[in-house]
């Protein structure tokens, strides 16, 4: 029962590929199928497999034994030697657990699939998170570097968020801890969205605590001249009365 409802909601996402046919006949006899029925038809099974691998950005190599280049005629699949393979049935039953003893209730027949917290990655974190813990463990600069790589691959996908709040937020997590890299992040913000409010905001009231008393009234000008706020004009009054 857990296991046929877990392949109708696999399969929900990805009708459209049931009638194309299996390739190289990889999927005709599956011989260690746990999770998924044995009465899964070829069509079916690689209708799921591409969902898994659309879901996680992985590609069949990334769960099964084979590498890339080879044949898939050449793979191991029913081997479960390769750990993803192993992981992926333990989020099988996490989808299915959600959706049959959470989200049943619900009505309008709410369900989660792989791709409602993968979004094409193998590593479902906000863009804060992963941002955050590169921060944390390699440093500033190293951190810069990943945005921009991940920007250029990712920038009109859902994988990751490049909204201007994104930024901010990261920024607000140093300000208390590590102003200058509050400053870096924020400044970074500033080549993409030159007129972040939050930003010019935020860096004016860094620069003040600072000491840098003319970055930071430049950097409340700015914040005043994009958006007139009460705190901002207050942060003003107080830099000239310094
Ligand atoms: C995110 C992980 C993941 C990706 C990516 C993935 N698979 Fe799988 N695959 C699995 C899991 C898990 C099973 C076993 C399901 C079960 O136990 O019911 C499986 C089973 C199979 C089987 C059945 C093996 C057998 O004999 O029991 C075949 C064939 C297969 N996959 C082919 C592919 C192909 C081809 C691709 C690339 C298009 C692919 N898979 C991508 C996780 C994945
Ligand atoms: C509720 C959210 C959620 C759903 C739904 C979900 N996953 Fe995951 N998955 C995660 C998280 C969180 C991790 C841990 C990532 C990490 O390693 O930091 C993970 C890890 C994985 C990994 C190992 C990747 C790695 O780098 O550690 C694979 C493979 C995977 N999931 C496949 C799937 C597949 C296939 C589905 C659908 C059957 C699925 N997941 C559904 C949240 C989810």
């Amino acid at each position: 029962m857990i296991v046929r409802s877990a392949l109708t909601l696999l399969l929900a996402c990805s009708a459209s590929s049931f009638t194309i046919a299996a390739i190289g006949g990889v999927f005709d006899d599956p011989e260690n199928l746990t999770h998924l029925p044995e009465s899964i038809s070829p069509g079916q099974l690689r209708a799921v497999m591409k969902s898994f691998s659309k879901a996680t950005g992985l590609r069949c190599s990334g769960c099964h034994v084979g590498e890339e280049g080879q044949s898939l005629t050449e793979y191991d699949f029913p081997s479960d030697e390769n750990r993803y393979k192993r992981i992926t049935r333990e989020m099988m039953e996490m989808v299915t657990a959600v959706n049959d003893d959470h989200l049943s209730s619900l009505k309008g027949n709410k369900r989660i699939n792989c791709m409602t917290c993968h979004r094409g990655i193998a590593e479902p974190h906000t863009t804060v998170q992963v941002l955050n813990k590169i921060l944390n463990k390699k440093g500033i600069e190293a951190m810069i570097t990943r945005h921009a790589e991940l920007r250029e691959q990712y920038y009109g996908t859902h994988s990751y968020d490049f909204s201007e709040a994104m930024l901010v937020t990261l920024a607000e997590r140093q300000t208390e801890r590590q102003p200058d890299h509050a400053i870096r992040i924020l400044t970074l913000n500033l080549q993409h969205y030159p007129d972040s409010f939050q930003s010019h905001f935020m860096l004016g009231s860094l620069y003040q605590q600072q000491g840098q008393t003319d970055l930071a009234r430049q950097s409340l000008l700015r914040a005043d001249a994009i958006q007139p706020h009460p705190q901002v004009k207050q942060a003003l009054k107080a830099l000239e009365s310094e």
